[in-house]
């Protein structure tokens, strides 16, 4: 009897250091991102480091809510969000830590973080227009908040309200001219709408292509990865459409990105450190620019041929961070107008 609880021990001893282990060779990300590119990526990581990549996928507001419900007993090490907003939130939050890296400090400019070093751009995207290259010459698109005249009456196509691009965009919207000014944007757009909004953003490009509506607003990265789809109508779509760059009056081209952060109470601080600058390595850059069509934030790294292709734009420069900050007031606007 002594004997077999001897063996009990024995066996629970090496059990836990066993489980104690695998638990230090992980890195548990949670993530909004949705893309087989990332997933080769993660797994390029434990290729080269053998530390395994744990993912949970979910949109970054239910991400947040789940981590300030598990507070210090989070499993989470590190967020992935597609935009700005999200992380101002969860570092308001306080649900992140600082990471002070020569690395991370030299390869992200400082437009792309944060100002305490919370948060890191991984990825940027553009938010721009899409129309059928028969129509160069005859619309014509300089700003955002020209879409709202009458003269685009019928012409636009544009996804939910629900989708964070577009309320990053609207809260930029605010940030430029105040919040009275967006609810009256928002309301030309809802009235110059082809459709009520429905699918994502290939499907308004989609849309442009088969002539349903003339304008579609997207992220850039969609069209580049309609030019390698299986499917053919997206192929042709692509082929037959041309991006336009519109600006703010006082501002750039709105960029949002795909960022990422430390959680304050990762337990495998130093993996999920190494995780972030895998990320930024220019092996990962490459395949988030040539895979999934984004812009990378490592300069030493070319765009994709065909998003090079849609030509140069000057990025709006309002601090990231207020794309957070407004980004009630955005939600709001929105169901004040009708904006589905
Ligand atoms: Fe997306």
């Amino acid at each position: 009897m002594k004997n077999s609880f001897l063996r009990l021990g024995l066996l629970l001893c090496v059990l836990i250091s066993l489980s104690y282990a695998n638990d230090d060779n992980v890195v548990n990300v949670y993530s909004h991102r949705h893309y087989a590119t990332d997933l080769q990526i993660f797994n390029l990581f434990t290729k080269e480091t053998g530390i395994k990549v744990n993912l949970v996928q979910a949109k970054a507001k239910e991400l947040i809510k789940r981590m300030q419900a598990e507070g210090s007993r989070t499993p989470a090490d590190v967020l992935i969000t597609v935009d700005a907003g999200n992380l101002a939130t969860a570092k308001a939050d306080g649900l992140l830590q600082a990471v002070h890296s020569k690395y991370l400090d030299k390869t992200v400019p400082s437009y792309l973080r944060d100002k305490d070093d919370e948060w890191f751009a991984i990825t940027e995207r553009a938010r721009v227009t899409v129309i059928a290259k028969k129509n160069i010459g005859k619309i014509h698109i300089k700003y955002y908040e020209d879409l709202a005249k009458p003269k685009y009456k019928g012409m636009i196509m544009v996804r939910s309200s629900s989708n964070i691009y577009n309320q990053s965009l609207l809260a930029a919207m605010i940030a430029h001219h105040g919040k009275a000014y967006a609810l009256k944007w928002a309301k030309g757009i809802v009235a110059n709408m082809t459709r009520s909004p429905r699918g994502n953003d290939i499907y308004q490009v989609a849309a442009v292509g088969s002539g349903i509506g003339k304008i579609a607003i997207v992220n850039t990265y969609y069209v580049g990865k309609m030019s390698v789809s299986k499917n053919f109508t997206e192929q042709m779509a692509e082929e037959q459409s041309k991006v336009i760059f519109p600006r703010f009056k006082n501002g750039g081209t709105h960029v949002n990105i795909s960022g990422i952060a430390l959680i304050k109470y990762s337990k495998h601080r130093k993996n999920a450190i190494r995780f972030m600058k895998f990320l930024l390595s220019k092996e990962a850059q490459k395949l988030f620019a040539h895979k999934n069509f984004e812009y990378p934030v490592l300069k030493s790294v070319k765009s994709a041929k065909v998003v090079k292709g849609f030509g140069k734009f000057k990025r709006d420069t309002i601090p990231l961070a207020l794309l957070g900050k407004y980004n009630k007031d955005a939600v709001e606007i929105f169901d004040t107008v009708g904006w589905r």
